[in-house]
């Protein structure tokens, strides 16, 4: 079978729609990691080119249901448990202190959280850590892709899943089956899966409050003025004082005024200005 190549317009047009939606952008060398990742996409929609494409993303009764198809084939769904975990050790450390000096709740918000590995991780930590009973924290847990959170409520996986997990761990919080394991339902009850698009400030801010985001290895797929939308728009979800956890490679230092940047020996991370 032959490839429907995309030219040039047609490629910065599908992008900056693709932009303007979820804020993935496409900058010029992704040009044929795009061609590739929509083939199957014109194929199932019998378009012969990539405009035939554009056409029907704009135009057809059924265009919704193809931008829901797309959420799950343009996002990097990368992702595993215990990842980047100074991070986590300052939730279930810091957090936990001041979540119980407050009252006792703790509220966090994993908010793109891809197949679940992250809020499966906080879940597991903070019951691990034995500082706060599980019916005092809500755990949400939020990505644009319907597939990968179908996954998530899943709650099944593979190594590659596991390769920074402690085994002491896999042994207490997962269940072995067939070729995987299935996340223990202690730690499963304690988180609720929903969709969201980053984008959409309104919806972040009806999410409610919260005493930590994370937000992690997602902005760098954003152009700047698009990641400062999006993390702006948390100042709305996040309580004063709360934290605010980005990747590694992601930095908000020149970008916003609304957190105030805090960097220890192992880990960097926000704090909305109260
Ligand atoms: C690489 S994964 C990161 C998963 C996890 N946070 C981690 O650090 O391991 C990036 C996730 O961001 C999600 N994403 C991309 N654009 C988004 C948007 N506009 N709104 C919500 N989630 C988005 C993708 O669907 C993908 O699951």
């Amino acid at each position: 079978m032959s490839t429907i190549a995309i030219s040039e317009p047609e490629f910065l047009s599908l992008r900056d729609s693709i932009r303007e939606r979820f804020g993935i952008f496409y900058d010029d060398t992704k040009q044929f990691l795009l061609q590739s990742r929509l083939q199957t996409r014109l194929l199932k929609n019998r378009c012969e080119t990539f405009a035939a494409y554009g056409r029907y993303l704009t135009t057809s009764p059924k265009r919704e249901e193809e931008w829901d198809e797309l959420a799950s084939v343009l996002s990097n769904n990368e992702t595993y448990f215990f990842r980047e975990r100074a991070q986590l050790d300052v939730l279930a450390s810091e957090g936990v202190d001041e979540a119980l000096r407050a009252g006792g709740r703790l509220r966090v918000w994993s908010s793109a959280c891809s197949t679940g590995e992250e809020p499966y991780t906080i879940a597991m930590m903070l019951l691990d850590g034995k500082r706060i009973p599980p019916h005092n924290v809500t755990i949400r847990a939020s990505d644009l892709s319907p597939r990968a959170l179908e996954k998530a409520r899943t709650g099944f996986y593979r190594e590659l899943s596991f390769r920074a997990t402690p085994p002491e761990m896999v042994a207490k919080y997962f269940k072995p089956f067939q070729t995987g394991f299935f996340v223990a339902d202690e730690v499963k009850r304690m988180v609720e899966f929903f969709r969201i698009n980053l984008l959409d400030a309104k919806a972040v801010a009806g999410v409610g409050i919260h005493d930590a985001i994370f937000c992690r290895n997602v902005l760098i797929y954003f152009d700047k003025p698009t990641q400062k939308r999006v993390v702006d728009a948390f100042a709305a979800a996040l309580r004063p004082g709360g934290f605010l956890f980005l990747g590694h490679a992601e930095s908000i230092m020149r970008l916003t005024d609304l957190y105030d940047p805090v960097i220890t020996a192992k880990a960097i991370y926000y704090r909305r200005k109260t």
